[in-house]
């Protein structure tokens, strides 16, 4: 696939089945994530992967996060399933060095864009993905479950497989509306 194409045409895709990336395929994605760009060359950023046994105890942390947000019994079911809409899901998480000169949002951006090229990444490889965040991206239940420090962040959990079916290609949107030369 041609690199203009890939952008140009990029959509989400969330109908996510078996086949998951693997192997070398995966280890793609994962490299395509480290060359985010990264002022201060701080690297920061951590990928949790989740496939097989991983996405259940990725449900089960879910579902404890639900219980403890005393939510119905039907939503914390609903929590548990959530990791299993697709065979393999990356959780992004943006390791935050407080008071560094870098500031703290272009860590966070430059976990976000290991994001958006680890879809890519598959993407260019036949899969498909979806990222998403959600409750159980900002829970404290969950941080504490990952180990993560207080100014850490999840910027997101790739989910990641192969289209069920076809995936469509979304209309452009108006570039006019989003644009202006000086
Ligand atoms: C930071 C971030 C968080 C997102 N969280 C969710 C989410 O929790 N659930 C969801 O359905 N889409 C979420 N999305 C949007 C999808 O990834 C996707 O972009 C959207 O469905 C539009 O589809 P498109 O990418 O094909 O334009 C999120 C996007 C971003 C950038």
């Amino acid at each position: 696939m041609q690199a203009l194409d890939l952008l140009l045409n990029r959509s989400s895709y969330n109908k996510l089945i078996c086949p998951a990336p693997e192997g070398e395929q995966l280890t793609q994605i994962l490299k395509a994530g480290m060359r985010a760009p990264d002022h201060g060359n701080l690297s920061p950023w951590q990928f949790i992967v989740f496939k097989d046994k991983g996405l259940n105890d990725l449900g089960e942390i879910y579902a404890e996060a639900a219980e403890q947000d005393a939510l119905s019994a039907d939503k914390i079911e609903k929590a548990k399933n959530m990791p299993s809409r697709a065979p393999l899901v990356i959780a992004v998480i943006a390791k935050v060095q407080a008071e560094h000169k870098i500031p703290e949002i272009e860590q966070v951006i430059a976990a976000g864009c290991c994001v958006q090229a680890m879809q890519m990444a598959a993407v260019a490889q036949g899969f498909q993905g979806i990222w998403r965040t959600g409750a159980y991206a900002y829970h404290p239940h969950v941080k504490k479950q990952f180990k993560l420090a207080e100014q850490d962040l999840i910027v997101g959990y790739l989910y990641l497989g192969t289209a069920e079916n076809e995936a469509p290609i979304k209309p452009e949107k108006d570039l006019s509306a989003h644009l202006q030369y000086w």
